[in-house]
């Protein structure tokens, strides 16, 4: 009897070793412990042996059924153990890889332009004005002193929308009138007034009949020239970084009085000169000045009281300038590549 327990331990520790499934384990189990198991036939042999036998027996008996239980319940451990190992490997999220890139909406460069500058504006207690692209001849030229037949006109020929009394605006000039006429109080604005303007010319890398522009303008009692360069030295700082200088040069336009271009040194050469300024060091970014009297008396403000200065650029040519773009055309081919904030890293 003791030869068979011990034959039988022998066996078992060796039909457990190595790899096996829970299905082998299983059967090994019916094996050894099942009703007709190899240990549970040896329990049945018990019932023929004499007292004596039966205890010494019984003893050894108890023995290896403890030790197969447990050696059976180690062995189905390690296996599931082995099962989830095998399974969390195979599941496995490698986190180092790189995410799949979701594609965002983002502004246009101009939109996104026009949307910092007005956070400039903003935070210099100006007010954001729109007007319509739809608009009177008497306020896109008229009242800016720009009478029927003035000569100034035909660089600003446009859209006609009703014989010569409806148009799309040229400029965003017309909005300043506009909010002249309404402003109750005749001491002090301070508004910029971004938006779409359309002229009658031929699309080209410089050109498109449809473009955007970004009117300012200041009033109150005091206003100076220096106060518009002190402006638009703010400008030109905050778009092309604190280096940027500004210079004005003399100009005309109808509605202000002196009138002057702006440029900006040219951020791409420092002001050395590169084929950017056309090898001049400076930049032309648009047009400013003292408002005309006769536009402040056109809109019932008194020059004698009150004076003022503003200022307009296109935004296109700002975007062109500080992205780098060579063809005013792409502003408007909607080719989702060209604009900076969605180009994929
Ligand atoms: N409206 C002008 C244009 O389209 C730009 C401009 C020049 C606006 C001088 C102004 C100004 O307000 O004062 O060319």
């Amino acid at each position: 009897m003791k030869e068979k327990v011990e034959k039988i331990k022998v066996e078992l520790k060796a039909s457990l070793e190595g790899n096996i499934s829970i299905q082998d384990l299983a059967n090994i189990k019916a094996e050894y412990l099942g009703k007709k198991g190899k240990i549970t036939e040896l329990s049945n042999q018990l019932k023929d042996l004499s007292n004596e036998e039966k205890k010494e027996f019984g003893k050894s008996l108890n023995e290896i059924k403890t030790y197969a239980i447990s050696l059976i319940d180690e062995k189905s451990k390690s296996i599931e153990e082995a099962i989830l190992n095998e399974k969390l490997e195979k599941e496995k999220i490698d986190i180092s890889l790189p995410g799949v890139t979701v594609k965002n909406g983002a502004p246009s460069m101009i939109e996104g332009l026009i949307e910092s500058l007005e956070e400039l504006f903003l935070s210099m207690g100006y007010d954001v004005v729109e007007g319509p692209e739809v608009e009177k001849d008497l306020y896109n030229f008229e009242l800016l002193n720009l009478p029927k037949g003035h000569p100034a006109r035909d660089a600003q020929d446009t859209f006609y929308i009703k014989d010569e009394e409806i148009l799309l605006r040229s400029q965003t000039s017309p909005v300043q009138i506009r909010t002249m006429l309404s402003n109750e109080d005749k001491s002090s604005i301070r508004i910029i007034c971004p938006g779409k303007t359309y002229r009658r010319d031929d699309d080209d890398a410089t050109h498109t009949h449809q473009f955007t522009q970004m009117e300012g303008l200041l009033i109150d009692k005091g206003i100076s020239l220096a106060d518009l360069k002190g402006t638009l030295d703010i400008i030109a700082k905050y778009l092309f970084g604190e280096k940027t200088e500004t210079r004005f040069r003399s100009s005309f336009y109808p509605f202000t009085e002196p009138s002057v271009e702006f440029d900006v040194s040219c951020h791409a050469c420092s002001g050395k000169g590169c084929p950017i300024c056309k090898h001049t060091g400076w930049i032309t970014v648009g047009g400013a000045g003292m408002v005309h009297p006769k536009v402040l008396t056109n809109c019932g403000y008194n020059p004698d009281i009150v004076s003022g200065f503003a200022f307009g650029f296109g935004i296109e040519r700002l975007a062109m300038l500080k992205y780098g773009v060579t063809d005013a055309r792409t502003f408007y081919t909607n080719d989702l590549r060209v604009n900076p904030d969605r180009r994929e890293v």
